[in-house]
């Protein structure tokens, strides 16, 4: 699939209706997308961390129907595609060209009239055709920690977000130097400070960052300020289930990843104050 120059412009219709994508939206989009078997097994990276980041970026982004948003990162994901079902349009920018073929072809199987228009771009986010201070609405969801370069990935953040433009980055995090991962479940192994590669798999580049890794790689060089600031992923539902031994459930039995996502990520967020796995934060370019 060739590589296309988009230039998004600025929206010149009326602003449409707001778009409330809750987890369980999320969840009846996924059946909708892949099917009730979802509900047994989910798919893809369909998993409760993306109960909690879909429905916060989609906010976090202010979105309404007719707005466009770069997604970075897309991989199989369905969230361009709940987006487009929400009448947004999309900019599915991947640098793995079967991932943009998977999702170019689930797009064209469930397109409806209505619907947002669907751009998919072969491309780096370290190099992404697309001009100059032009995007509004960027969002990233749990891809910028598999990018090496992530500077250069920061910098081009930086470089296409328009002046009042918004970013949604949900990244994992640490307050302190990360020393494992997932430490006796899987063999994680250290290749850098706070990152890791998984033992036999290509292209599991995983980062930890700290608040001043955020700061120097993608707040400063966008010349950004942070609007918001949340995490998730605490000694609950980290500590307790994903990065233990109950990781084998991760994917099994989606409707319990509403109680998790609807009921112990709030309570979470408000008694625990360990470190959360990951943070979600919005950039505002002045
Ligand atoms: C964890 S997956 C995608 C998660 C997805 N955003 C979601 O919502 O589930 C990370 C994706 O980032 C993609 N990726 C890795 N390096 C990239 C780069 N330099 N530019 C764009 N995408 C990249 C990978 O191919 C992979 O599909």
């Amino acid at each position: 699939m060739a590589t296309a120059t988009i230039e998004p412009t600025a929206a010149t219709q009326p602003a449409g209706e707001p778009v409330k994508l809750s987890g369980l939206r999320c969840i009846a989009y996924e059946i909708a997308l892949n099917g009730w078997r979802i509900l047994r097994e989910t798919v893809n990276d369909f998993s409760l961390w993306r109960l909690i980041e879909y429905p916060w970026s989609a906010k976090a982004l202010g979105l309404r129907r007719g707005d466009l948003v770069l997604d970075i990162g897309s991989g199989t994901s369905s969230y361009p595609h709940m987006l487009a079902k929400e009448g947004v349009d999309v900019i599915v920018l991947e640098l793995d060209a079967d991932r943009v073929r998977w999702q170019l072809a689930k797009r064209r199987a469930t397109a409806r009239p209505g619907d947002g228009r669907f751009f998919p771009l072969v491309a780096s986010g370290t190099a992404m055709p697309i001009r100059s201070a032009s995007v509004e609405r960027l969002a990233a969801i749990s891809s910028l920690e598999h990018i090496p370069d992530d500077e250069a990935v920061g910098a081009e953040i930086g470089r296409v977000l328009a002046s009042g433009g918004v970013a949604a980055i949900t990244i994992p995090y640490t307050s302190t130097e990360r020393t494992d991962f997932f430490k006796g479940i899987r063999k994680f192994i250290r290749v850098q400070p706070n990152a890791f590669v998984q033992e036999g798999k290509v292209g599991s580049f995983f980062r930890f960052y700290t608040d001043s890794d955020i700061e120097r790689v993608y707040v400063r060089p966008a010349n950004a300020r942070v609007v918001e600031w949340r995490g998730f992923g605490r000694s609950w539902l980290n500590g307790r289930y994903h990065e233990t031994k109950l990781t084998k459930y991760w994917r099994r039995f989606v409707l319990k990843d509403l109680f998790l996502a609807l009921i112990v990520h709030p309570l979470e967020e408000r008694y625990d104050r360990s470190d959360p796995l990951y943070v979600m934060f919005t950039l505002r370019k002045p």
